[in-house]
């Protein structure tokens, strides 16, 4: 009795212990019934090719037994061994024929069946069409009033250098203002040239603009911010700033209030009444908070209901942002000469400014996408 296992056909026939005819017909016949096995489970046409390759590829079973059962074959054995290859050859070769007609067949009907099967009068697939955040759309609108003004968009790097965010705002180190600024440093490889940080405030843009361009300047610069603040209805770790700047010879304050009063109307429509309180800022001197009357209860500080506004806290105001005419000092740090020029910045939170506007009483609805909220705002 020959031994038949998975290498059979690795072997010679005198390895396998199969001298007479007998042995030969009955080690070619476990041959074809591992064949037929193996192919009466082939589904689809890789697995067809795969079959193909193993029985009578290059590298096939069909190959090793020429090379190992026929070629070194005993003289008198021979003629037995080259019939029964032959035919098992042929059994192959007319199975995988016969496999590949079904499966052509079935994948030609399937395709017909397809195409007739299509029914016109049924629905189409809707495909939900998105829409710009209303973070985009505030961001688009501010842009917009700049922009017919004479102003220019510019953006800048989101991870700064202290220079940028601090040093160069005449923010020195040991500065008290960098208390409410303590934010989020970047982990860096020892060695650094610089300590990194995700910006605190889009006013770095300031520095970076005045580098590279001469007066006259007239940029807004939209972006995210990051600050260590905990979350609630009015804060948010991450939040949005637009930043503005104008420097030119002859720039005053009144160019300054002239400017964002008409956008202030713009953005909240003509009825808002607005006004500058002091404040400070190392950046800008002297420095403003702007504040607009309370769109809630029109100023008055009464709600509808008769209570006290919870949204101004019955002060008739709310602060929109920081502003204020460019101190000198910062024009030292981009090679102007403060003798020359003059200007006005102002940094303000948008969404802050989103929510004044829509009415919107928690920020984290920004950050939380959720749909029901941004569907309000296609
Ligand atoms: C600044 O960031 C200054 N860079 C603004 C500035 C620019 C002043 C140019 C002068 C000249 P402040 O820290 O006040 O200032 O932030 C500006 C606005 O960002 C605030 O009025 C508020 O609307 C918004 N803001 C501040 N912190 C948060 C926060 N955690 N979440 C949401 N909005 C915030």
């Amino acid at each position: 009795m020959p031994n038949i296992d998975n290498s059979t056909s690795a072997k010679t026939l005198a390895d396998l212990g199969a001298g007479n005819p007998t042995e030969i017909r009955l080690l070619f016949g476990v041959q074809r019934k591992d064949f037929d096995i193996e192919s009466a489970s082939c589904s689809d046409f890789s697995a067809l090719e795969s079959l193909r390759v193993k029985w009578i590829g290059r590298k096939s079973i069909l190959t090793n037994i020429t090379d190992n059962w026929l070629k070194p074959a005993a003289k008198e054995i021979k003629p037995i061994v080259g019939q029964a290859l032959n035919e098992l050859k042929a059994h192959v070769e007319a199975v995988l024929g016969e496999r590949r007609q079904a499966l052509e067949a079935d994948f030609n009907a399937r395709a017909s069946h397809g195409k007739e099967g299509v029914d016109l009068s049924l629905p189409g697939v809707t495909r939900p069409i998105g829409s710009h955040h209303l973070i985009r759309q505030v961001f688009q609108e501010i842009e917009d009033i700049f922009v017919s003004i004479g102003f220019s968009v510019v953006e800048g790097p989101e991870i700064e250098t202290p220079y940028y965010n601090f040093e160069a705002l005449n923010i020195p180190e040991f500065h008290p203002v960098r208390d409410d600024m303590d934010t989020f440093y970047l982990d860096l490889p020892k060695g650094a040239p610089s300590p990194l940080l995700l910006r605190t405030h889009t006013s770095p843009m300031q520095i970076r603009t005045m580098e590279k361009r001469k007066p006259p300047v007239r940029v807004i610069v939209p972006g995210k911010v990051y600050r260590r603040d905990n979350p609630d209805a009015t804060h948010s770790f991450i939040f949005h700033q637009v930043e503005g700047l104008a420097v030119d010879s002859d720039i005053t304050f009144c160019d300054f209030t002239g400017t964002i009063e008409y956008f202030v109307k713009q953005f909240f429509g003509p009825g808002v009444k607005t006004r500058f309180r002091p404040s400070y800022f190392p950046f800008t001197e002297p420095s403003v908070e702007f504040d607009v009357s309370c769109i809630f209860c029109g100023g008055t500080g009464t709600s509808a209901g008769g209570g006290t506004c919870s949204k101004c806290k019955g002060a008739g105001w709310i602060e929109l942002f920081g502003a204020g005419m460019v101190d000198p000092a910062v024009y030292g740090f981009v090679n102007y000469d403060p003798k020359k020029v003059s200007g006005f910045a102002f940094g303000m939170g948008i969404d802050r400014l989103a929510m004044l506007k829509y009415q919107i009483d928690d920020i984290q609805v920004f950050f939380q996408n959720d749909v029901r909220f941004l569907r309000q705002f296609p």
